[in-house]
Formats: structure tokens, C-alpha cells, sequence
């Protein structure tokens, strides 16, 4: 069994996508086992991207993931951390197959719905940084 963390970025908030999205990952065998819904502070959202840090996409980033109501869910199951990604499909919308979530959702480079951790440590670092309660 895996952990990754999983975002619903404010586009999937304001475009009503929140149970579309958790529907896919748990059809596939993933177990939501933490959830919140919160507005990130500035603080949270520069952690988070840190290895972003200097790309000229990246104020952009950070002012689109602080600019409304984000979920942070926190997934569990076998090969959790690939799984979720094939589902939130290719980072550019246009790159992203039909099936994924951006494939059929996402038509924007910044507002592209969902993140997901890339690695093992990813994931770690990541579920300490949205849930520090639990982890
Ligand atoms: S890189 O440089 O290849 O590591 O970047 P990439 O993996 O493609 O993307 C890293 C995260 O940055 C987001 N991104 C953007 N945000 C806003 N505007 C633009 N133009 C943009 N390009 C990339 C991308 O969605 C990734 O965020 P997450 O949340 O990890 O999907």
C-alpha cells in the first residue's frame, strides 16, 4: 500500500468538479483517507512548489493556488502514487488524454484542475506539509 497527495485546485472548486474527481480516483481502488477543504496561505503554496521556485510560471502558480478554496486529500491504495497521476492525466491540458481528468476537463496551462505527488518522497514531504496535524 502507497500514500500520495492529491490537490483539487480552485478551478475544480469553482467549477462544482470536487465529487467528479474523488469519484475517479476511488473507482480506480484508491482510499480517500484524509480530506479538509482550506484556503491556503501564500506560506503553504510557496512550500509546496519550493522546487519551483524562479520558473516564469511561477508567481503565476502561486497567486492561482492561493486564489480560492483548495482539497487536500490525502490517497491510499496499490501504486497509489502513479495511479493518481495516469488519472489527473498530462500537466498540459493539451498533452492530456480523454479519460484523465485534464484530458476531459482542463483547457488552461494554470488552471489545469488537480496535482499529484511524483515520487515516494514527494508524497512524504507533501502529506506532512498539507495534513501537519496527522503526519
Ligand atoms: S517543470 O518545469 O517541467 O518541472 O514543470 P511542470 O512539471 O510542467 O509543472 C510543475 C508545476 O507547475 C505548474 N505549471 C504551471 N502553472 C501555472 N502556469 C503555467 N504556465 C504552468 N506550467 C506549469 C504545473 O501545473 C505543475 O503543477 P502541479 O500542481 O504539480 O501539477
Amino acid at each position: 500500500m502507497e500514500r500520495t497527495l492529491v490537490l483539487i485546485k480552485p478551478d475544480g472548486v469553482r467549477r462544482n468538479l470536487i465529487g467528479e474527481i474523488i469519484r475517479r480516483y476511488e473507482m480506480k481502488g484508491l482510499r480517500v483517507i484524509a480530506i479538509k477543504s482550506l484556503y491556503p496561505s501564500e506560506e503553504l503554496v510557496m512550500e509546496h512548489y519550493k522546487e519551483h521556485e524562479g520558473k516564469d510560471f511561477y508567481e503565476r502558480l502561486i497567486n492561482f493556488l492561493t486564489s480560492g478554496m483548495v482539497i487536500a486529500i490525502v490517497l491510499e491504495g496499490k501504486n497509489a502514487i502513479k495511479c493518481a497521476r495516469i488519472i489527473n492525466g498530462a500537466t498540459k491540458y493539451q498533452d492530456a488524454l480523454p479519460g484523465t481528468i485534464r484530458g476531459d476537463f482542463a483547457f488552461d496551462e494554470t488552471e489545469n484542475l488537480v496535482h499529484a505527488s511524483d515520487s515516494l518522497e514527494s508524497a512524504e514531504r507533501e502529506m506532512k506539509i498539507w495534513f501537519s496535524e496527522i503526519y
